[in-house]
């Protein structure tokens, strides 16, 4: 069965506050969104990549990765989740059988370990996955005044990271649910959380950070170059 990897990429990098979107920005020998891509593009399994692009991108083209066969290219929204949505719409009218890969292009530390290790949880999770990482951290709730209420218990507690891996048509159709109840979906799996559905943990690697803030660039190039 095909899977179509889904890259929402038409973020502005707010928190970044560079001179280009954040995944324009330069690490090591290419851009964030070019070892993204490579990423994905290389692996066996993975037959399309849907990009969703701000409508007034003016770097993409430029990027070695645009010409490749594999590469769909879509207008993205608002939120990530509109640009998401506007992928898998695509997505489904290449194979509305397939399953979807969604992955951040702002993640470009993503291991093909990390990959087959989510694929290969289809078994046990026949309902969809997520690469997460375990919080490490006693975790404290506080109030409103910055006070500590309570220790919330660890053990169950994941970081949620990308890829996220469901099948398209749910997918698609719970995040158009989810979207028109104005419900606030951060993720994949919160939109199929909000139907019902009980996604499964899949540990990841915790070097496949989203780069967000100025330092996480530094750390991603240590990343990248302790890779392989
Ligand atoms: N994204 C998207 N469409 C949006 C917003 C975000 O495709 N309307 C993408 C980003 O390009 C990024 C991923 O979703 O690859 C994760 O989002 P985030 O890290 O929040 O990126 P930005 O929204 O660009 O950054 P910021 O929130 O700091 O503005
Ligand atoms: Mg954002």
């Amino acid at each position: 069965d095909s899977i179509i990897a889904i890259v929402p990429a038409a973020g502005i990098g707010s928190r970044m506050a560079a001179d280009k979107p954040k995944q324009y920005l330069q690490l090591g020998q290419q851009t964030i969104l070019a070892h993204t891509l490579d990423v994905l593009i290389s692996h066996p399994l993975i037959s399309q990549v849907v990009i969703a692009l701000h409508p007034q991108d003016q770097y993409f083209q430029h990027l070695a990765q645009a010409q490749h066969p594999k590469l769909v290219q879509v207008i993205g929204g608002g939120e990530r989740a509109d640009s998401v949505l506007a992928a898998l719409n695509m997505a489904k009218t290449i194979n509305p059988s397939a399953w979807a890969l969604v992955h951040d292009a702002a993640r470009p530390c993503l291991c093909h370990s990390d990959i087959d290790k989510l694929l290969k949880s289809q078994s046990r999770f026949p309902q969809g996955a997520i690469l997460a990482a375990p919080v490490r951290d006693t975790m404290k709730r506080s109030d409103a005044n910055g006070l500590i209420t309570d220790t919330v218990e660890r053990a169950l507690l994941w970081h949620a990271l990308t890829p996220q891996y469901f099948p398209i048509d749910t997918l698609q159709a719970n995040l158009t649910n989810a979207l028109k109840a104005k419900v606030n979906i951060t993720d994949e799996a919160s939109a199929m959380e909000w139907a019902g559905v009980m996604p499964g943990l899949v540990t990841g690697r915790v070097d496949n950070i989203k780069v967000t803030h100025p330092d996480d660039l530094q750390l991603a190039q240590l990343f990248m170059s302790q890779a392989q």
